[in-house]
């Protein structure tokens, strides 16, 4: 469906024309996958600002507002310095810009390791400040008490395991997991604590294509995968990756366009245009009436 959009100078808000789909919910999610089967695969992309979630929303069943925003938006060299309030604005954001998709916020690192309690309190004021239906933690089986005393609570949680980007310091890197028999079981045990601790979906990230099959078919609820497999219950990417706009991006992305190649272009002229003093043109002026 193409969708155009009026912008609301009252409150700033871009209404979509036509209406498009109700919002989904967590549960209408958790029942693409039945019986161990998700016949048509969930589709989830990043999105940190209201303009590129309106631009993704029909397309996408899920949106994501990652903590990846620490290296996209902000040019962060990894995850961890990333805020609550970063994830409370850009959570906002994507709400506000969204009618469709469920929007997920990610929990950013140091806001839910310590205690239940103190994911509760930080998943609580993203929800609150947000509008968002769910969050995203990164972990396994260390993680499931958290997990089940969110979930208790009212509060969907999707987990993400295997690479898990926060614990960069911990793994060594970002390299691929599950080359050794002893990560393969852990990424096993983790997906089957996340899904029993109460998950409703989870992120399987950079592990070996037999053990992504695996999990998926091992847990009851969805499994997105991010270089993982195809046959994972849906996919997910960071949105700026596939567009093309980094040089240099992990071996599971694939670019679906050169968005920074058409930006250098327009620039270019851009600025070769305002040297030249042949922009603006007589079409950009305001003139006296006559
Ligand atoms: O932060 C993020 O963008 C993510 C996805 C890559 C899954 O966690």
């Amino acid at each position: 469906m193409s969708t155009t959009y009026k912008l609301d100078t009252s409150t700033s808000r871009a209404n979509p024309t036509p209406q498009p789909l109700k919002r989904l919910t967590v549960p209408a999610i958790q029942r693409r996958k039945f019986e161990g089967k998700t016949e048509e695969p969930l589709v989830m992309l990043t999105a940190y600002t209201a303009r590129t979630a309106q631009l993704l929303d029909t397309h996408c069943d899920m949106l994501l507002v990652g903590d990846s925003l620490g290296q996209v938006i902000y040019g962060l060299p990894s995850t961890l310095p990333v805020t609550l309030d970063m994830m409370c604005n850009h959570g906002a954001a994507v709400v506000r810009g969204s009618y469709h998709s469920l929007v997920i916020v990610d929990m950013p690192f140091g806001s839910y390791e310590k205690s239940p309690e103190q994911a509760f309190e930080s998943a609580s004021r993203i929800m609150a400040e947000t509008g968002c239906a769910a969050v995203k933690l990164e972990g396994g089986q260390s993680m499931a008490s958290t997990i089940s005393f969110l979930s208790q609570r009212g509060i969907p949680v999707m987990a993400h395991i295997g690479l898990t980007p926060q614990a960069v310091n911990a793994l060594g890197g970002y390299a691929a997991r599950g080359r050794s028999q002893e990560e393969h079981e852990k990424i096993l045990a983790d997906a089957k604590a996340v899904a029993d601790a109460g998950a409703f979906a989870m992120v399987a990230e950079g592990v070996l294509e037999p053990i992504a099959i695996s999990v998926t078919k091992s847990v009851d609820v969805p499994v997105i995968g991010i270089g993982a497999s195809p046959q994972c219950d849906g996919q997910v990417l960071v949105t700026e990756d596939m567009l093309g706009m980094f040089d240099r991006t992990a071996r599971f992305v694939k670019r679906y366009y050169n968005i920074s190649e058409n930006i250098e272009q327009a620039v270019t002229k851009y600025a070769e245009e305002v040297r030249s003093r042949s922009f603006p043109g007589p079409d950009q002026l305001y003139q006296p009436k006559k």
